[in-house]
């Protein structure tokens, strides 16, 4: 071979060959030249073939750990991995990119993480670039009760490819319950990337750009005691509303204002009893899960989700119930008469409606996911109280089907949990729903029923740090003697002049129906006043109805206070939310 050939070239035995005849015959200076610009190559080849994006979406935090727990893992074996949020990237940066982890929940009726909106519909659009060659891979978090299961998750694995990207590893679809799903995609996705890319195994201490762990998890919860329940809503309401407080005296548990605690509930006695008898089950029966034994009634009471059907878990039922009629309703086209089957029933309707003669004690627990943790919005600021977190939660009641039904989470909180009892619980950060750093800057806070609850929060806070910006609440619920939440609290920070301005809308104190924003829209002009200010704005609670209609008051102040048309103030709207000026929780 010629001595002008580039030393230190990677190449297979036959391309040397050909090179080294090319070589013998080109200029000394041509060579040079080839030779600089074939190093320059290598290097930026070995640099950018371990280097790794994890890009995440998430609107609870879920995507966001799994997101630092991958790029850890990946960089332990010797990746240059980065994780990026939806919420901060560009399609220009996403371009650049070679190697590519997604991580996205699904939320609202197949929607996307509220951060993640602009990025995804920038991505699903027509705008969007060709990112061939980009090698990728997609966990896709979602929920099997909901009927757009991992929606988003799917469309971003099937819009990678369109855009010529490579699928290194199948996409994994996750239930609620996904650490085990979880482990399996890092750990194959990981080693398919690395069979691909060159990864420097010899530095293991590469160090992560992830977050210090966070102490308390689903699989680590902090027990703490109940030590305050109040009803807030007074004699004769249609409504239960609790206020809890939990005591976080010694269990180093820290939150921020505008966090959301995750509470892991328990099965009621009644409705596990109602399930042992339906089955006929001996409660005592051993069952296994996930190589742990239990009881059977133990299993149903605390640790399995014997309440929420889906079609998932409906086909893997019937697989062993095989029964005609549900196999009808399963395969039928039209998925509206299974989802209205499924809306207000529960595992013991299946077994009364279906029988399933083969089923037994383990047969069916392995049919069951498990008891998902529920969230909520933090209504205290650890600032006021440093050692208690506090909950607005509503008490979910309601009788379907002859029988009588409550929400899981809401009834162990209002019902079973005695206080001083201890229950596990965890913080699930929402970075995205902050007072803003500016203390300062004006907000506008639209909460709604529990939608209060981390604007109790805001005021707390910004009354321990002795904040300036102006606050304005807008609250509504069905009648102001019994459903005002936190009236006195209210009142006192308007006398003080913390609150500067509270509008309210009660919807059943009058004959036509008063929501929040025909109180936004009664007070258009000084609204828009104060979002020309920089004031930030806030929602927060149901998102089916309320946070849709609000956010269509939103618009038409911002288009007739401003006189600007339609396209113009759907741009400002869209302008507060890339300055997260627009920022909500709703559920
Ligand atoms: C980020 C976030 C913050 C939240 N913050 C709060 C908060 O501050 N306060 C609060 O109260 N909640 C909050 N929630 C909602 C909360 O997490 C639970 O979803 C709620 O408490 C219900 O849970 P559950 O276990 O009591 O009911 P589940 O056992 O989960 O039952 C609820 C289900 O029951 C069914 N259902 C309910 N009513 C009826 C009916 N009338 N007819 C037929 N079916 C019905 C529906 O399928 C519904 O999905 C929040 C949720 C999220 C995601
Ligand atoms: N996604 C969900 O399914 C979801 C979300 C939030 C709450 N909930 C459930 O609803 C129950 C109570 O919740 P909550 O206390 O937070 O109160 P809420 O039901 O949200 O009601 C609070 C207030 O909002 C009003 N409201 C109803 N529709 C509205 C709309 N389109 N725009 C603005 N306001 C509207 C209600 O009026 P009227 O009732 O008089 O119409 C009421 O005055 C709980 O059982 C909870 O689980 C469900
Ligand atoms: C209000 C609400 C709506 C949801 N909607 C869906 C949905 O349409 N499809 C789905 O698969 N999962 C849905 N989920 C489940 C979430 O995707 C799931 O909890 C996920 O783990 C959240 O991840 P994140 O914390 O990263 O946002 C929903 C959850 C909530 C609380």
């Amino acid at each position: 071979m010629s001595d002008n050939f580039p030393k230190n070239t990677p190449l297979t035995p036959a391309i040397s060959e050909k090179l080294a005849s090319l070589f013998s015959e080109m200029q000394i200076d041509e060579i040079n030249w080839l030779r600089e610009h074939l190093n320059a190559l290598a290097k930026k080849t070995a640099n950018k073939a371990s280097e790794l994006m994890v890009l995440y979406g998430t609107e609870s935090g879920n995507a966001e750990s799994l997101a630092e727990q991958t790029a850890e893992k990946a960089n332990k074996l010797g990746f240059k991995a980065k994780i990026s949020n939806m919420a901060d990237i560009s399609l220009a940066t996403l371009k650049k990119v070679d190697n590519l982890l997604v991580i996205v929940s699904t939320w609202g009726e197949g929607d996307p993480p509220e951060t993640a909106i602009e990025f995804y519909e920038a991505f699903m659009s027509d705008a969007a670039p060709k990112l061939d060659p980009i090698n990728f891979s997609v966990l896709a978090l979602g929920d099997t009760s909901y009927e757009h299961f991992c929606k988003i998750g799917k469309d971003f694995d099937s819009r990678l490819e369109n855009l010529g990207g490579n699928r290194l590893f199948q996409r994994k679809d996750c239930d609620v319950d996904f650490d085990d799903e979880f482990a399996e995609w890092s750990d194959g996705a990981l080693k398919a990337f690395s069979s691909v890319l060159t990864v420097d195994t010899s530095s293991n201490t590469a160090s992560t750009q992830t977050q210090t762990a966070v102490k308390y998890s689903r699989k680590n919860p902090c027990q703490s005691d109940l030590s305050e329940r109040i009803n807030l809503n007074g004699t004769g309401s249609a409504k239960e509303t609790m206020h809890l407080e939990f005591d976080l005296s010694d269990t180093g548990l820290t939150y921020e204002a505008g966090d959301s605690l995750a509470v892991q509930p328990k099965n009621s006695d009644e409705l596990v009893n109602a399930l042992l008898e339906t089955t006929q089950f001996d409660p005592s029966t051993s069952v296994s899960i996930k190589e742990e034994t239990y009881s059977l009634a133990e299993a149903f009471k605390s640790i399995l989700d014997i309440t929420t059907l889906s079609i998932p878990f409906l086909t893997r039922y019937n697989g062993i119930a095989n029964n005609q009629a549900l196999a009808d309703l399963l395969e039928d086209e039209d998925k509206s008469n299974i989802q209205s089957y499924i809306n207000g029933r529960d595992l013991i309707d299946v077994l009364v409606d279906y029988p399933a003669k083969e089923l037994n004690p383990q047969s069916l627990v392995d049919l069951l996911r498990k008891l998902p943790p529920r969230l909520y919005s933090i209504a205290s600021s650890q600032k006021a109280h440093p050692d208690s977190v506090h909950l607005t939660v509503a008490v979910v009641r309601y009788e379907t089907h002859g029988r009588k039904r409550e929400g899981v989470c809401s009834s162990y909180l209002a019902d079973r949990l005695d206080l001083d009892a201890t229950a596990d619980v965890f913080v699930t950060p929402n970075k995205n729903f902050k007072l803003p750093k500016n203390t300062d800057a004006p907000i506008i806070m639209v909460g709604p029923g529990t939608g209060i609850a981390p604007f109790r929060a805001f005021m707390q806070e910004r009354k321990a740090l002795g904040a300036k910006g102006k606050n304005w609440l807008f609250f509504g619920d069905q009648h102001f003697i019994t459903d005002f939440l936190y009236q006195a609290e209210w009142q006192t920070y308007q006398k003080e002049g913390l609150l500067s301005k509270i509008d309210l809308a009660f919807s059943r104190d009058q004959k036509e129906k008063v929501y929040v924003q025909d109180k936004m829209l009664a007070n258009a002009r000084e609204l828009f006043s104060w979002l020309e200010s920089g004031a930030y704005f806030y929602v927060c609670g149901d998102a089916s109805r309320m946070a849709h209609d609000v956010d269509k008051a939103l618009h038409r102040i911002v288009q007739e206070q401003g006189s600007i048309s339609e396209e113009d103030a759907v741009a400002y709207v869209k302008n507060m939310k890339t300055e997260k000026r627009y920022l909500r929780d709703v559920y």
